[in-house]
């Protein structure tokens, strides 16, 4: 592969990133996922305009790369051959030369800008969707600013891995008896023509692939219902999926061992999946 790290294009082997890097010390770097379709980027001007608000909101700086990270996408797009996939990019608050808790002086410390790319081929035509996937609630132990898109991602891969242990695909974390969302993706649940999926505020990422499928929700004359659902309603509901760039839309077939409507896909998360990948391609 080629990879992006400040301002070059590099073998992923001879990329490097300092020791001292704040997101490699302390987790104090912000990330993006977007996905590829037909070479295409999907929904990139969303995911950027969240990486430019977790920077404010956490008083980094803006890497010098800015306003050139539409072109350093397609360039490593091409360089690299992607037809489906997904393109990682890192922004760390950078290096001060050494350890310090306190943030290095704003106007010396130059963000570190990360770019990969991962090629998934089949990524659109999942088997997955067709199936559905497993689901455990876990509790959330993560910190309060999940509306954040940090690199501090222990938590979620614990999540992910009680899951695989439980012979499940994933897990939707609960606060306070409510589901929040999943390791890496917001949940929903569908009772009726209904869509129901938690409302935004600091507790969940605002999922970009979110913003997009309750706009394609709402055009299809399904009614969307921003608010908390427990696991136990979620149990009962027809149908459950959850989002990301990753994943699109993909339907949730069990919970907690126990079965989501006929134990197949539902027919509002197939459809949504479908609208979104004509829609976003
Ligand atoms: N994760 N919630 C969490 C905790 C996430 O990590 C993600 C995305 C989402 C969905 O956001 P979006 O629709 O913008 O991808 C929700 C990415 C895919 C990841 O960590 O790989």
């Amino acid at each position: 592969r080629t990879v992006y790290v400040n301002g070059e294009y590099l073998p992923e082997d001879q990329a490097t990133v300092s020791i001292f890097d704040r997101s490699f010390l302390m987790a104090d770097g912000v990330y993006e996922v977007t996905s590829v379709l037909g070479g295409k980027l999907i929904d990139f001007p969303g995911h950027m305009a969240r990486l430019e608000r977790s920077l404010v909101e956490l008083d980094m700086n803006k890497p010098e790369a800015f306003d050139d990270l539409l072109e350093i996408h397609r360039k490593l797009v091409e360089l690299n051959g992607i037809d489906e996939g997904l393109i990682y990019l890192q922004v760390s608050r950078g290096s001060a030369g050494d350890r310090d808790f306190a943030f290095p002086d704003t106007e010396v410390v130059k963000p570190t800008l990360v770019l990969f790319t991962q090629s998934k081929p089949g990524l659109a035509d999942n088997p997955a969707a067709r199936k559905g996937i497993k689901i455990i609630s876990i509790e959330d132990i993560r910190w309060g600013r999940r509306d954040v898109k940090t690199t501090q991602l222990l938590y979620p891969s614990m999540g992910k891995m009680m899951a695989k242990k439980a012979g499940a695909d994933d897990a939707w974390m609960v606060e306070d008896g409510f589901v929040t969302e999943g390791t890496s993706n917001n949940a929903y649940i569908v009772k009726g023509n209904k869509i129901i999926t938690r409302q935004l505020s600091n507790d969940i990422l605002h999922g970009i692939t979110r913003a997009a499928v309750l706009r394609f929700a709402r055009e299809a004359q399904m009614d969307v219902e921003e608010r908390s659902f427990t696991i136990d309603e979620a149990k009962e509901a027809d149908e459950a999926f959850v989002t990301s760039a990753s994943t699109f839309v993909m339907p949730v077939v069990e919970i907690d061992g126990e079965t989501i409507g006929e134990g197949t896909p539902g027919p509002k998360a197939l459809r949504l999946r479908e609208i979104y990948l004509d829609e976003s391609r």
